[in-house]
């Protein structure tokens, strides 16, 4: 039996179309069984509507409190039998009592070499501070933002003639292959949580490292 995800959304939702993507192979352990969007101008929702999926937006402006937006997205998960809630690019804080409800089973993609540049402007961030990688990250989410123990990350070159828009499209290809991949590992059930890390079972030893400048 696949697994059933909600992408949660809140805007263009690239990467929710890579997963949407991911999920087409047969082999793939994971569907895509719903998008739901904070915001309803989401480009995202058309997107997955056009793909065939269910598109859900609950305006959270339309809800006095914070609790109260996400007790109607937790309605929404739970009608849908949602195994999995992928963040991507879901641009609201989440109360500790939703991240509770899904404690083990909601990750989140941040374009960070995590625990480096949580929060908003991280490419912006990383030229400023001279860094030579950058990249991103896939992890679980717990109640800190951008924090929960590491599935996967990606590393890219930061180059001399980098602004933040291309520096930027440089991460953002390898998001779109990061989240498939760590999605899977967790719908085929190959992730282990120990303390702050993740144990990956059947993991093959490659010592390779990505050095820049590659000269
Ligand atoms: C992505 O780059 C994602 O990593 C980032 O927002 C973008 C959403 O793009 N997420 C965060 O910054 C979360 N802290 P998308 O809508 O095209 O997937």
């Amino acid at each position: 039996m696949k697994k059933r995800v909600a992408a949660l959304i809140s805007g263009r939702g690239s990467n929710m179309t890579s997963l949407i993507a991911a999920a087409k192979d047969p082999a793939f352990p994971a569907q895509i069984a719903l998008v739901l969007s904070n915001r309803p101008d989401a480009a995202g929702l058309e997107t997955a509507r056009r793909e065939g999926i269910e598109a859900v937006a609950l305006d959270h402006k339309a809800y006095a409190t914070r609790e109260e937006f996400e007790r109607a997205m937790q309605e929404v998960l739970l009608a849908h039998n949602i195994d999995i809630v992928c963040l991507a690019g879901f641009m609201r804080l989440l109360t500790p009592w939703f991240v509770e409800q899904w404690s083990g089973k909601m990750l989140n993609i941040h374009p960070a070499l995590l625990p480096l540049y949580k929060g908003l402007h991280t490419h912006e961030r990383a030229l400023a501070d001279g860094v030579k990688l950058h990249g991103a990250t896939v992890h679980f989410v717990v109640p800190g933002m951008d924090e929960g123990p590491i599935i996967a990350q990606a590393a890219v070159p930061v180059l001399s003639a980098d602004t933040p828009e291309t520096l930027g499209a440089r991460v953002l290809q390898q998001e779109h292959k990061l989240y498939p991949l760590a999605l899977r590992l967790l719908a085929a059930g190959a992730l282990q949580i120990d303390g702050a890390r993740v144990l990956i079972t059947k993991e093959s030893a490659t010592t390779g490292a990505l050095i820049s400048p590659d000269l």
